[in-house]
């Protein structure tokens, strides 16, 4: 056994040991499909130069990252020459475009499709070809389909999979429409952030099919579906017990927004104290965290916290793209305070939210579902005709 291949039994061996696997069909799945060939390369952040550094094969700190439980990025921008630069030993700049997904989101997220035999699947974010590539040892390459918006990176991941003896269906196309040409399906995957279930996809979808996806709210939440297709046209389902954090539609242009939001943040705003920790917010761990992606109108926001070198407190900023703010610091006497600016007052909002999800008994994010119908999408708790139900935004219909 090499050490490369003692490294990926071992990974193997903590993904079944943590649980995150459960299912034997998809552990086998792991261990004979190995990370390492679909990423021979990824990013490493050099945070103090907010640049990126490249990790190829040839370094010795390859295996262990990519037989680890770690999201691994593999693009920049969508811009392969900036993977030139880097492969040059130069540090670039830039925002992830692709990447390969934490493993063990992967594999709850694979479970959660309950694929059968015979099934017919869809998957949207090819990316490295990895995640394809299990669904290619579980499902038999002509029952999958898998598409992304980048043509190099579909190029690539062709490439890998058929080195290893894999040729699914593989196309370039915008995953917001689905894939006409390959519909029905029995099973929709996507890897990548979206704000809400397209109408494509339903229709595109067998009755009684199983769409999982990760709900794209911006900073907040991570939160994954995973809807069944009815005969009128319905989907419904429950949220997933676990935190999904995605890279978002490329169309989204989420980086710009983010870059919008704090550039809108005014002067001068009002100052309190507040009871809250800013952790309920920025935590994924918090159990509140997720409901403020459920709950607050503009469906989530971007947050970015910095210490200042003259001694003050650490500053948490919180940004909404129509200008509202809320800086948060928490002093050495543990007295947290909220500074506030813009048209909506976020904190106060976050507080009600607080409130709200306190009184209804604080509940987990796998108590509470998801019904998708004519574009509309609710949220509910613990059953579809809750008396506690929230309206998805506007924004979570593309
Ligand atoms: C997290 S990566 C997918 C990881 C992949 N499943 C793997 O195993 O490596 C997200 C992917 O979604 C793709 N993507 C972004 N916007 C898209 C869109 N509108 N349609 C299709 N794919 C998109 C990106 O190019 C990126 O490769």
């Amino acid at each position: 056994m090499t050490d490369i291949d003692s490294l990926q039994a071992r990974f193997v061996d903590t993904l079944a040991a943590s649980g995150d696997v459960s299912d034997p069909e998809w552990l086998t799945a792991f261990r004979e499909i190995p990370r390492g060939p679909f990423v021979p390369y990824y990013f490493t952040q050099i945070p103090e130069l907010s640049s990126w550094v490249l990790v190829e094969s040839s370094s010795p700190t390859w295996a262990e990252g990519v037989y680890s439980n770690h999201p691994l990025i593999t693009q920049l921008n969508g811009d392969d020459t900036r993977t030139e630069t880097a492969r040059r030993g130069q540090p670039v700049t830039g925002v992830s475009t692709s990447s390969s997904t934490t493993p063990s989101l992967m594999a709850s997220m694979l479970e959660a499709l309950d694929v059968q035999p015979g099934d017919d699947i869809l998957e949207i974010g090819t990316g490295t070809g990895y995640n394809t590539a299990l669904l290619c040892h579980r499902a038999g390459c002509d029952h999958v389909t898998s598409i992304d918006i980048d043509p190099s990176l579909v190029s690539t991941a062709r490439d890998r999979l058929t080195e290893l003896g894999y040729q699914p269906h593989l196309a370039v196309q915008d995953g917001t429409k689905g894939y006409a040409a390959g519909a029905p399906f029995d099973r929709i995957i996507a890897t990548v952030g979206i704000p809400g279930v397209p109408r494509e996809w339903i229709a595109q979808t067998r009755v009684g099919g199983i769409i999982v996806l990760p709900l794209d709210r911006r900073d907040c939440g991570g939160l994954l579906a995973r809807l069944t297709v009815q005969a009128d046209g319905c989907a419904q389902g429950r949220l997933l017990p676990d935190f999904g954090g995605f890279m978002p539609l490329r169309h989204l242009d989420r980086h710009d927004a983010a870059d919008r939001a704090f550039r809108a943040i005014d002067d001068g705003g009002d100052q309190r104290p507040t009871t809250l920790p800013v952790d309920i917010v920025t935590d994924e761990a918090d159990p509140f965290e997720f409901f403020t992606a459920l709950t607050l109108p503009g469906g989530g926001w971007n947050h970015l916290t910095f210490t200042p070198n003259n001694g003050n407190p650490t500053e948490t900023w919180i940004a909404q793209g129509d200008g509202s703010w809320a800086c948060h610091t928490t002093g050495t006497d543990g007295v947290h305070t909220v500074r506030r600016g813009g048209p909506v007052p976020l904190w106060d909002r976050i507080e009600t939210a607080h409130h709200h999800w306190r009184h209804i008994g604080r509940p987990t994010r796998d108590r509470f579902g998801l019904t998708v119908h004519h574009g509309r999408h609710t949220i509910w708790l613990d059953r579809p005709d809750s008396p506690h139900q929230w309206e998805l935004p506007a924004l979570s219909s593309p």
